[in-house]
């Protein structure tokens, strides 16, 4: 956490907390090196589901070549905030009225999820034209992952068994027109299993479009890029991912790579910062009760992790009584609601940790604030914060 950052947090008073906070110049850097690590021939889709926050989005606009969206709010917003730039729409379960949206507002790729969806596509079509990905489940070996959305039986996207029959549809519909194979497996993959995948996809890619004798001019593997939340340093090796992508590249000349990742891109920009309300024992253990919960982070309760967190201490205590406060013990973190469910943090120790002191979430920044079940228990909102200022240089001395 930036210096600057928990000055700002400092001058926060309780009532204005709990707050996320979005570090966009953190963010900036981090959206520049991923991009400069990557060769020129891959394009960088950020996926507006892992957080659509219009500031943070704006943040990342200049560092990526479009957005991922995966439904007709997505694509509305991303449409509204930057109107020309390069959107994918992607995702199961598409409506008629998504699929006439993207078209009415001409999306850049379609990723098609199932028969059906390409069928409807051709009944909503009109005269219009639409580049479409077919999005495939590949039978491909993914070791452990933390989500599997694929190579296994699951609903997303196409069984290579009905690629055929697409491909026939396809072909009897000029005006729809294939450009590519959309493949996202799994989340959490570290750089090795993720060029491992990579390479799989594109070896597939080149025998099937081969044995149909088609030209496929892109090829999308998706997001999953994974993050390390019990070890927050440990970031996804975007050079060594870089490099790898470069060597798989050589071997394709004309292809287009895409990557569409989320969470490793946002994580890390945001915090979600609260206080300790009170601090108790019960059967032994210390519970510190925070002000908020899972309703504004469910993360850790989806995810069933401890958020890495960091204590700013609050030194000031005006009360008549003692400061409750826990010392050299583990404690577990929970938020306001009634369930024993609305756990941040479980059984972490800790050096001191006092009723009073500011708490402050680490990686908040993806699937955070917009997964969270917001309307249980009726506590007000979080407030917003989006610093943008770059750490002040070090005096130089003559
Ligand atoms: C199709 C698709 N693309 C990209 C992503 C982004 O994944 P991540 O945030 O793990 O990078 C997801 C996440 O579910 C997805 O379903």
């Amino acid at each position: 956490m930036r210096d600057g950052i928990v000055r700002h947090i400092d001058g926060l008073a309780g009532e204005d907390l709990p707050a996320y906070v979005y570090d966009l110049h953190a963010l900036r850097e981090h959206a520049r090196a991923i991009r400069a690590a990557l060769p020129e021939r891959v394009e960088v889709l950020y996926a507006a589901k892992a957080n659509s926050d219009p500031e943070l989005l704006s943040a990342l606009s200049e560092h990526v070549d479009g957005f991922e969206v995966a439904s007709g709010g997505e694509l509305r917003h991303i449409r509204g905030l930057f109107p020309g730039t390069p959107i994918a729409f992607g995702g199961p379960g598409k409506t008629p009225r998504e699929l006439t949206q993207a078209l009415d507002t001409g999306v850049e790729r379609l990723h098609i999820e199932s028969e059906q969806e390409l069928r409807l596509l051709t009944t909503l079509l009109g005269g219009r034209t639409v580049d479409i990905l077919l999005r495939v489940n590949l039978p491909i070996a993914l070791g452990p992952v933390a989500l599997a959305m694929g190579g296994q039986p699951s609903p997303f996207g196409l069984d290579p068994a009905d690629l055929d029959r697409c491909l026939a549809i396809i072909a009897a519909d000029h005006r729809i027109r294939l450009r590519g194979i959309h493949v996202h497996l799994a989340s959490g993959l570290d750089a090795t299993a993720h060029l491992s995948l990579a390479g799989d996809v594109l070896a597939w890619a080149r025998d099937w479009a081969h044995a149909h004798r088609i030209e496929l001019a892109e090829i999308n593997i998706g997001g999953g890029m994974g993050v390390d939340y019990a070890h927050p340093d440990q970031k996804f090796d975007w050079a060594a991912f870089g490099a790898g992508l470069g060597r798989l590249l050589a071997r394709h000349p004309g292809l287009t790579l895409r990557i569409e990742p989320g969470r490793s891109v946002t994580v890390y920009c945001g915090w979600y910062v609260t206080e300790v309300l009170d601090l108790k024992r019960s059967h032994g253990q210390a519970f510190a009760v925070l002000r908020g919960g899972t309703h504004h982070l469910r993360t850790p309760a989806t995810k069933q992790h401890n958020q890495p967190f960091r204590i700013l201490p609050a030194d000031a205590w005006s009360r008549a009584w003692d400061r409750p406060e826990a010392h050299d013990e583990p404690v577990t973190l929970v938020g306001q609601l009634c369930t024993p469910k609305d756990v941040l943090a479980r059984r972490v120790p800790v050096g001191r940790l006092r009723t009073g002191d500011r708490v402050a979430f680490a990686m908040a920044g993806a699937y955070a604030w917009n997964i969270s079940h917001q309307q249980f228990l009726m506590h007000p909102a979080p407030a917003f914060h989006h610093l943008d200022h770059a750490p002040v240089p070090a005096a130089s001395h003559p």
